[in-house]
């Protein structure tokens, strides 16, 4: 089973970008770690991230017949992209929602979510650790272990 792994804006920073928030986890460690702890799953795990909200939107549009479900962190897009919300209703894929941190414990324009309401469900505040979780969570789901 193949799974993507998809990061939003601002993610590409990770390691450097307001470590007291998000930790010292740079994007290809925890892309690395998706890789392998995918594989003691049995799931191929393929990683993208971009900046670009168009281009996250084609990822899911690929991702289309090609892979079984999809952990997205959004990033900000998450609280503003309706064009993100419908990417993943029009692909129909399970897409877990994933955040580093608790954004229900910060700023309150982080509170509402756009794209929860439409994923199978949410991962956050758990740092880098969330990845492996999301993607047990959605091996689990995929081959319907309902623990
Ligand atoms: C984030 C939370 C978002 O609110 C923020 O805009 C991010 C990162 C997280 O992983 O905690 O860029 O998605």
């Amino acid at each position: 089973m193949n799974i993507l792994v998809l990061n939003g804006p601002n993610l590409n920073l990770l390691g450097t970008r307001e470590p007291a928030i998000y930790g010292h986890t740079t994007l290809p460690e925890i892309e690395a770690a998706c890789v392998a702890h995918g594989a003691a799953l049995g799931l191929s795990v393929t990683c993208a991230q971009s900046n670009v909200e168009g281009a996250l939107v084609d990822h899911l549009h690929a991702a289309r017949g090609t892979v079984a479900g999809v952990v997205l962190n959004a990033g900000a897009y998450t609280h503003s992209s309706i064009a993100l919300r419908d990417a993943i209703t029009a692909t129909a894929l399970p897409v877990i929602e994933l955040h580093l941190s608790n954004t229900h414990a910060r700023e309150a324009f982080r509170h509402v979510s756009l794209i929860a309401p439409v994923c199978i469900g949410v991962i956050q505040g758990f740092g880098a650790r969330g990845y492996p979780l999301a993607l047990t969570a959605l091996h689990g789901h995929l081959t319907g272990d309902t623990a």
